[in-house]
């Protein structure tokens, strides 16, 4: 099987309320981005890796400039409006620029998530023949009691059902031409597109989930990072 990498980084990030977008920040010596990069290099089932980036961005400029070189193949896809365009841009790249066939898989993670662990990775690329025709993704299971608010209020509607709830985390894994169709058809139809995954269901078909670690966190708010840079130095323990 062909393997490829596609890392959508095309965000700012506004939550964060730093002078970079969050996939830039510092984190345990090096940045968000680089991290989540390191989670692939070297693994020998990946292909390659595509990075969707902002159109002239200084950061990553910089990035491939210092730290980056050497160390392989990262390509790179403009980014577009919201993640899902940006990780549409990158599927024709794959296509269009290096003749990826249609067959190939194709993993999608965040560059906000530094965290992620070989072994989560390697439970997901195990799951290839279950999901061949659907796709999987990691997650871990909702630990806390669900509340649903009323409409436009802060007050309790009800307790969602928490059995049966997952937290959708990356990397998420289909075929590339399953997903490319998904999500063109997808955002043609105008349908709210947050994760692969909700392409591929849109499409009629159910991913599959796969337990992942929780510490395998986006980093969104300012807090996040320190969390990050915990996980990150304490790895073996
Ligand atoms: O903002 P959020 O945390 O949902 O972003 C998830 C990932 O998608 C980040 O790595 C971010 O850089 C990326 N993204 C993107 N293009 C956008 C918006 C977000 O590649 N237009």
């Amino acid at each position: 099987d062909v393997v490829w990498v596609v890392i959508p980084a095309a965000g700012v990030g506004a939550r964060m309320q730093a002078d970079r977008p969050k996939q830039y920040l510092p984190l345990a010596g090096r940045s968000v981005i680089e991290h989540a990069l390191a989670c692939f290099t070297g693994h020998p089932s990946l292909a390659g890796v595509v990075v969707a980036i902002t159109d002239g961005d200084p950061y990553w400029a910089e990035l491939t400039a210092t730290s980056l070189s050497g160390q392989g193949a990262v390509h790179t896809a403009p980014g577009g409006r919201e993640r899902a365009d940006s990780v549409l841009n990158a599927l024709d790249y794959l296509v269009d620029t290096l003749q990826v066939t249609a067959d190939a898989w194709v993993l999608v993670h965040d560059a906000a998530r530094p965290c992620l662990q070989r072994a989560d990775l390697e439970r997901l690329l195990a799951v290839r023949e279950q999901c061949v025709d659907a796709g999987a993704l990691l997650a871990v299971p909702v630990r806390d009691t669900m509340k649903r608010a009323q409409p436009h209020s802060l007050r309790v509607a009800r307790t969602e059902d928490r059995d049966g709830l997952w937290h959708a985390l990356t990397p998420q894994m289909a075929r590339l031409g399953v997903l490319r169709t998904a999500l063109a058809t997808a955002l043609a139809q105008g349908a709210t597109i947050t994760d692969e995954a909700s392409a591929l269901e849109w499409a009629g078909l159910q991913p599959l989930l796969v337990e992942g670690d929780a510490r395998n966190i986006k980093i969104t708010r300012p807090a996040d990072l320190a969390l990050a840079e915990f996980f990150l130095t304490f790895r073996s323990a």
